[in-house]
């Protein structure tokens, strides 16, 4: 038997007062206070007090065999607290139900850890009771933000006539970067589809079948090494359109966030966001998602230490590198020791070779390698740096552009350890004008920066022969405080423009057509020129919920090893299964 609650338990309030009243929940705490026993009732709206009195005896009594987790219904009487023991946080804090009757529908065992937010259990753990984790508070919250989240996407895209079309799951490899995950067919011996690392391919042909304005929330795949901002399976809110240009994907995504931000944080996001190219993110902050909630730019000393007598400034602009320096404001007094753990950082962290340092401190200017450097050269690379008194100047030297690189990674050390990131900002920016390619020292090849459908831009087309690496691309990023939450870029609708981007990525022909035959075909029978964006919707919610992981917005997701510790997957098959499939495990790997 169950009964239908009246309410739920995050509902009721001084207006119940005197109700006869259902509610249906789960025991978060039960508190024994002898003649009284306190329980809170818990569900996904909220938690009720609810008490048991000695007078009703029999009541009592089951009451003191209840315990946490227990799933209980009670009906009773609304009654106003005792004014002490109300609670002004909560919407139910001024009352409390007086139980009448009582339904255990489930008993449970002691859980793994305590049902609360502030807890330190192990992660592990956490994943592997995945079904107490989400009853926690803080991660319904979340997840009920991601449903909210859902729904605002899905109005804002079909009120600008964006029809919402299921791509297959079960595909052809596109490749993009990461591996596939094969799945193989039982009807078709010896053959696999892949799970789509994204819908890239059908979304372009959607526009080529005149769809004109195309969104999805889909889920994508993409066996890659895990990082804590990365899931091997993920959520993109994809999208594509048709006859626009950048600044139509850019103003309809700034509107997109503006709407979320409003609707779900109640904060008001400035538009238009603010621009960088690729190279001007690099140049300024070592990043191609440069966090701007703090402004510490890269300065470039390289000219003024030129001619300097240190040798490392020396050679390495000779050798066509840079010496670049951050100004932290307000260190310039930090002593040896803070300066000496932070070198070792920079080395360790970000693959700089060493680091020297520059103080700006009661009027006197000083520098780790000053013996080397006249008094006005010091004075030229504060100015240059733009370090006033009081001031501490970070400088690396090094090779184009990892010294940025490394510089970027310097500048995000140096804003967490410094307190110099504001964490009430909202900073969104796009990064525009990535290269088209990159070359592979490894492979000695080139590979998409984005993907091989990503349209060269225009007046970069007559270098895609002799100097491809010079060729920029319309290409664009959406970053927020440091994250790249978005990627896309404007298409090659020309099947000659395709097939030239494909042979200079090194595959042929034979193999375009067979890999990418469909998508050469259709841009034969009439492509619209057309682009789109993908936004990564888990770290735009962990973002917006203020969580430090992916995980905590994910309801079910992998661990750092991409296994799923709850259903304990990936796991082994049995042999029948595998001969379904026409599969035969290599030994080193069936042992
Ligand atoms: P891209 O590969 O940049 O573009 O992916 C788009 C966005 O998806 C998010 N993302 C991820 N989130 C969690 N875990 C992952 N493993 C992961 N990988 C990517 C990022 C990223 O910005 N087809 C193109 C889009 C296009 O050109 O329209 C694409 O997939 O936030």
């Amino acid at each position: 038997m169950s009964w239908l609650r009246t309410h739920t338990c995050g509902e009721l309030s001084a207006e119940n007062k005197g109700e006869e009243v259902i509610l249906n929940g789960w025991i978060a705490t039960r508190r024994d206070l002898g003649g009284l026993i306190f329980i809170d009732l818990r569900d996904r709206y909220g938690i009720t007090q609810i008490v048991f009195d000695e007078t009703i005896k029999n009541l009592h009594e089951q009451a003191e065999q209840l315990r946490s987790e227990y799933v209980i219904g009670v009906k009773g009487t609304v009654l106003a607290r005792d004014p002490e023991t109300i609670n002004p946080d909560m919407k139910t804090g001024e009352i409390e139900v007086e139980v009448g009757e009582l339904i255990v529908y489930s008993r449970a065992q002691t859980p793994p850890f305590e049902i609360k937010d502030n807890i330190t259990t192990n992660e592990e753990v956490r994943l592997r009771y995945r079904y107490l984790d989400l009853r926690r508070p803080i991660i319904q919250k979340n997840l009920l933000l991601r449903s909210e989240v859902y729904h605002t996407i899905r109005n804002f895209y079909h009120s600008k006539k964006f029809a919402e079309v299921e791509t297959p799951f079960l595909m052809r490899s596109t490749p993009e970067g990461a591996r596939d995950y094969l799945v193989p067919s039982r009807v078709n011996a010896g053959r696999f589809f892949a799970l789509p690392q994204s819908p890239q391919t059908y979304k372009q042909l959607l526009m080529v079948s005149g769809f004109d304005r195309y969104f999805q929330i889909v889920k994508c795949f993409r066996d890659e090494d895990l990082r804590a901002d990365r899931q091997p399976e993920f959520t993109q809110v994809d999208v594509e359109m048709s006859f626009i240009n950048e600044d139509v994907i850019y103003s309809t995504h700034e509107d997109l966030m503006k709407k979320l931000w409003s609707t779900h944080l109640g904060l008001q996001v400035e538009t238009p966001f603010p621009r960088l190219t690729y190279r001007e993110a690099i140049t300024k902050y070592g990043s191609d998602k440069p966090d701007l909630r703090f402004d510490v730019p890269i300065h470039d000393l390289s000219e003024i230490v030129a001619e300097s007598d240190f040798k490392i400034f020396r050679s390495t602009v000779e050798k066509g590198g840079r010496v670049v320096a951050i100004t932290i404001p307000g260190q310039g007094s930090l002593g040896r020791g803070a300066l000496d753990r932070l070198t070792e950082k920079a080395k360790s962290e970000t693959g700089a070779g060493g680091m020297i340092f520059m103080k700006h401190f009661e009027g006197q200017i000083t520098c780790s390698v000053g013996k080397f450097l006249s008094e006005e050269m010091m004075r030229k690379m504060a100015g240059k740096a733009s370090a006033g008194e009081g001031d501490l100047v970070l400088i690396l030297a090094g090779p184009d552009p990892d010294v940025y690189e490394q510089m970027g990674g310097l500048r995000l050390i140096a804003g967490a350890d410094f307190g110099l990131i504001d964490v009430t900002k909202t900073k969104f920016l796009w990064v525009t004008d990535f290269p088209l390619l990159e070359w592979s020292r490894e492979d000695l090849r080139y590979y998409s920066l984005h993907h091989p459908f990503t349209s060269p831009r225009p007046e970069d087309l007559h270098l895609l022969d002799e100097s491809p690496e010079k060729v920029n691309a319309r290409a664009y990023d959406l970053v927020l405080n440091g994250s790249e939450i978005g990627g896309g870029s404007i298409r090659i609708h020309d099947t000659a423009l395709q097939q030239k981007v494909f042979k200079i990525l090194g595959i042929d022909e034979e193999e375009a057509e067979k890999k990418f035959g469909f998508l050469l075909n259709a841009f034969r029978y009439g492509a619209p020129p057309h682009g789109g964006i993908a936004l990564g919707l888990d770290r735009i919610i962990m973002l917006m919920a203020g969580a430090q992981s992916l995980r905590d917005v994910i309801a079910f997701p992998k661990n750092q090893k991409a296994q799923s510790l709850m259903d304990n997957s990936p796991d082994e098959v049995d042999e029948h299964q595998l001969k379904e499939l026409h599969i035969a495990l290599r030994k080193s790997v069936a042992l």
